[in-house]
Parts: C-alpha cells; sequence; structure tokens
C-alpha cells in the first residue's frame, strides 16, 4: 500500500516536474514584440529543418533550467524563425540558429561554442552591468585568479569612465568589465596616473595610453587575449578579429626529439620578451599538429615550423630557412613588419578558383568516404565512359579507366588523411568567413561538425550590436 502510494507520489512529481521544464523555455510568437521589453530574454531563432537547431533543443532546455534554478532574471524563449519570419528579419536573424541576448533596446549575438556551459556563461555576464565594481581587495584578488585578462578601470568618476562604460556595453560579448579604486589595487603597483583603463594579464599589467594605442575600443579588442595561446580553428577566427597577424608555431606536441619543444618555448619567449616590439600587430601561439593549417594554405608545412597568417587577406608568410635561434625568428617577423617578406596566399583571383579546386576534390573524397559505392557510380561511370572514349579514340596506348576507378577507391590510409582534410576544409570555410548559403546545404550531410561552423552567417562583426 504504502509502495502504491510512494509511486503515486512520484507520479505526480514526475508530471509536475516535467511541465516545469517545458515553462523553463517558452515559445515565442509574434506578441513578442511587446511582451519583450520588461524583461532580459536569451532566445534562440530557429528553423524546424535545421540539424543544427535540432542539436541545440535538449542544450537549449538545460540552459533554460540552469539559469531558472540560479535565479536568474534571464528569460529563455525559442521562436520558430520560418514562422515569424517579418520578425526574426527586424531582429536581423540571417541564419540558423542564431542565438541572442535582448536586453533593453540592445541585442546581442552569441557566437561561441554551443554548450550549456559556454552559454550561461555568456548569459550571466552580458545580462548584469556592463562595468562592475571591486570593492575589495579581496575581491580583486578572487578575480585575477578567475581570469586569464582582466580589464579594470582605476580612478574617480571621468569622462575616460563614461568613455570605458560605452566601450564595456559593447564588448562584454567577449569580456568582463571592472571598475575599482586604487587602494583596491596592490600597493606594489604604481600606475603613472589616474583615471587609468589597464588590464592585468601574462602576469603582469598595462595601461592604456590613447596616443599610443588609439581608441579606447580598438585597445580593448586587441588586448583581450592572453599574449600566448594554444590555438585551433575556433580561435584562429577570433584572435582574426582582433585585426593582428597571428604567428603560430606548427609542432607536434607527442615529438620525442624535442625539436617541437624547443620552437614553442621560443616563440613563447619572443612573445613574451619582445611584447613592447610585436604586441600591437600580432598574437602569438602554437597548434598542435599541421593538418588545419595545411588546408587553410592548401599546401604543407613541416613540423615543427613557424608560421604567420593574415587572417584578413588570407595571406601568410614562411621564413626562409628553418628558425634556429631568437633572433632567426625575430627577423622573420620584423621582416613581415616592415614588408620585406614573401607573401603567399590571399584571397586574389587565382587562389579563389585554387580554393575551389581543393574544396571540389574534397567534396568528392567525402561522397567516397562516406558511400564509396555510389562514389564509384558517380564518378567511376563517367570517368569510365569517357576513358573507355578515350580508348575507342585512341586506340594506341590506353591504361583504361578501370585503373583511375580504382585510385579514386583510395586506400584506407589515404582515406583517412582525406577525412581529416575534408574536417579542416570546413572549419576553414568558417574562418573565411564564406556565405550562410554553403553552410546550411552541409548542415544535413555532416552532424559531427564543429558546433561553431555556421554560426556567422555574413554577420562579420560580433560586437555589431543592433538597436531597434
Ligand atoms: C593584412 O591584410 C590587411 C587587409 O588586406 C592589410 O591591410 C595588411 O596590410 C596586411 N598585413 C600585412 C603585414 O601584410
Ligand atoms: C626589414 O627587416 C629585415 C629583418 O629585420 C631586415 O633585414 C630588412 O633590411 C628590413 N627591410 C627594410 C626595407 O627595412
Amino acid at each position: 500500500m504504502a509502495e502504491v502510494r510512494a509511486s503515486l507520489v512520484c507520479g505526480v512529481i514526475a508530471a509536475f516536474l516535467s511541465s516545469a521544464v517545458l515553462a523553463f523555455v517558452e515559445d515565442l510568437d509574434d506578441t513578442f514584440k511587446e511582451t519583450r521589453v520588461n524583461d532580459i530574454w536569451l532566445v534562440d531563432f530557429y528553423a524546424p529543418w535545421c540539424g543544427y537547431c535540432k542539436k541545440l533543443e535538449p542544450v537549449w532546455h538545460d540552459v533554460g533550467m540552469e539559469l531558472k534554478s540560479s535565479g536568474s532574471p534571464v528569460r529563455v524563449g525559442k521562436m520558430d524563425a520560418t514562422a515569424y519570419s517579418g520578425m526574426a528579419s527586424e531582429f536581423g536573424v540571417r541564419g540558423y540558429p542564431t542565438i541572442k541576448l535582448l536586453k533593453g533596446d540592445l541585442a546581442y549575438n552569441y557566437k561561441g561554442p554551443r554548450t550549456k556551459d559556454d552559454i550561461v556563461e555568456f548569459t550571466n555576464r552580458v545580462s548584469g552591468p556592463a562595468v562592475r565594481a571591486l570593492p575589495s581587495k579581496q575581491m580583486f584578488e578572487h578575480m585575477m585568479k578567475r581570469h586569464d585578462v582582466l580589464f579594470v578601470y582605476v580612478g574617480a568618476d571621468s569622462p575616460l569612465k563614461e568613455k570605458y562604460h560605452d566601450v564595456a556595453s559593447e564588448l562584454i560579448i567577449y569580456t568582463y568589465f571592472f571598475s575599482a579604486s586604487e587602494e583596491v589595487l596592490p600597493e606594489s603597483l604604481a600606475l603613472p596616473e589616474l583615471p587609468a583603463v589597464v588590464v592585468f594579464k601574462d602576469g603582469g599589467h598595462f595601461a592604456y595610453d590613447e596616443y599610443e594605442d588609439g581608441s579606447l575600443s580598438s585597445w580593448v579588442n586587441k588586448e583581450r587575449f592572453q599574449g600566448y595561446l594554444q590555438i585551433d580553428g575556433f580561435t584562429l577566427y577570433e584572435l582574426g578579429e582582433t585585426g593582428k597577424l597571428v604567428a603560430i608555431a606548427i609542432i607536434d606536441e607527442k615529438d620525442p626529439t624535442e625539436e617541437s619543444s624547443r620552437l614553442k618555448s621560443l616563440i613563447q619567449r619572443v612573445a613574451k620578451e619582445y611584447r613592447e616590439h610585436f604586441n600591437r600587430d600580432f598574437q602569438f601561439g602554437h597548434m598542435d599538429g599541421n593538418d588545419y593549417i595545411n588546408s587553410l594554405i592548401m599546401g604543407e608545412v613541416t613540423v615543427p615550423s613557424v608560421i604567420i597568417l593574415n587572417t584578413s587577406n588570407e595571406q601568410y608568410f614562411l621564413p626562409s630557412e628553418p628558425t634556429e635561434s631568437m633572433e632567426q625568428l625575430v627577423q622573420f617577423i620584423n621582416s613581415v613588419l616592415n614588408g620585406s617578406a614573401q607573401a603567399h596566399g590571399g584571397d586574389g583571383f587565382i587562389q579563389r578558383i585554387k580554393r575551389v579546386v581543393f574544396d571540389g576534390k574534397s567534396t568528392i573524397m567525402s561522397v567516397f568516404r562516406s558511400s564509396p559505392l555510389l562514389g564509384c557510380f558517380l564518378f567511376g561511370l563517367p570517368l569510365g565512359v569517357i576513358s573507355l572514349m578515350c580508348y575507342g579514340i585512341c586506340t594506341a596506348e590506353s591504361d583504361d579507366g578501370s585503373e583511375d576507378i580504382k585510385r579514386e577507391g583510395l586506400t584506407d590510409e589515404e582515406e583517412e588523411e582525406e577525412e581529416e582534410e575534408e574536417e579542416e576544409r570546413r572549419r576553414t570555410a568558417e574562418l573565411e568567413g564564406r556565405e550562410e548559403g554553403e553552410n546550411e546545404e552541409e548542415e544535413e550531410e555532416d552532424d559531427e561538425e564543429e558546433e561553431e561552423e555556421e554560426d556567422d552567417l555574413g554577420e562579420k562583426d560580433p560586437g555589431e550590436k543592433k538597436t531597434d
């Protein structure tokens, strides 16, 4: 009897919970325009047919649940952007899914990885005050431990503080902004003048200088990363948005000869010791393995080696000889800086053709990979026919089509290589800010793709704010 009652209670609780779960994410319709104004909203604009949107759905539920249980004032919703297309386009939705945080008359785009933790972190950061006060020494130290890069305004009210606030309310999508009085900072920290905007990072601190650094927002944008980073495709894309060139040591983390770790520490030292010289123009880091870069430059870089990328025009620079010493590395970076280094690649006409061919090849390979039979049929049959025709025409000598078909079939080893290439190519597409159309086509095909893949959708500036 007690059991029956217990299970009944459980059932009721479960029913209650499941209805509560539904309430974590509100389904929005065209009344949203009126209802949104008094609240902060986190909205997923989705399309029913889009694969990425389906993948986001459970994550979105978790986000709603976590925000509600943590007492966040942010309401979480989702809107079928195809059903309410007028409203979606008013919000500047140009691809699916689009995640936006709507706060007052501002809309912030979320562009990061689509995981619960990342989205919740973003939401808490952006929904809170643009500038957060650090009232005590303990608080300052606590934040120093938590953040690798920490922006702090130091001083009393001033025009600089107003400017700082404006910059913060725009760039809060990237990082936190704090303010503090001088007493809160360590005594050892002697700032030449107040008020000041200071960034704490890389084991030191650097103050903003209006004359040297230009506008506060461009300085923040350039300083918001640590001076040296481990770089992957997504980081590279983010780094590119700072407008800096990216100097990368391509290494093999498992290299037993230690060549790789030598080069890594070399570039690490340059990043630190030559900060004064290079920080304005370069971001430094290392990447494990050369696959990503290979597909980016449609070539082959040796491991270990150094490459400098200009992500804004897709050009890259390679040292003329292997980098053995610090001097060599510094000289190489200098030569890129003064324009005497030979640039490769780029986004010119020939490079675009090359990219099309490269992508075409990768696409063919991916067809073979997912379905060799279909691949043989699609590409092998015409090839065979053409070969036979050739055979017929020039009966003299011909290795005939069957050979070609076999080669197209690929050995296992090659296949693996191609698979990686294909992966990388897709990330590259992201990097290059490809148009949305392409990405959407790929959606159905490839489920294991990177989350951030079709993030961009033509909105080049993630700092972009839309005012209604
Ligand atoms: C990088 O590309 C941008 C955009 O084309 C260009 O203005 C800049 O001069 C390039 N930098 C170098 C070092 O080539
Ligand atoms: C550019 O820098 C390189 C390396 O430091 C140096 O050898 C070269 O003379 C410089 N060229 C110009 C035109 O300044």
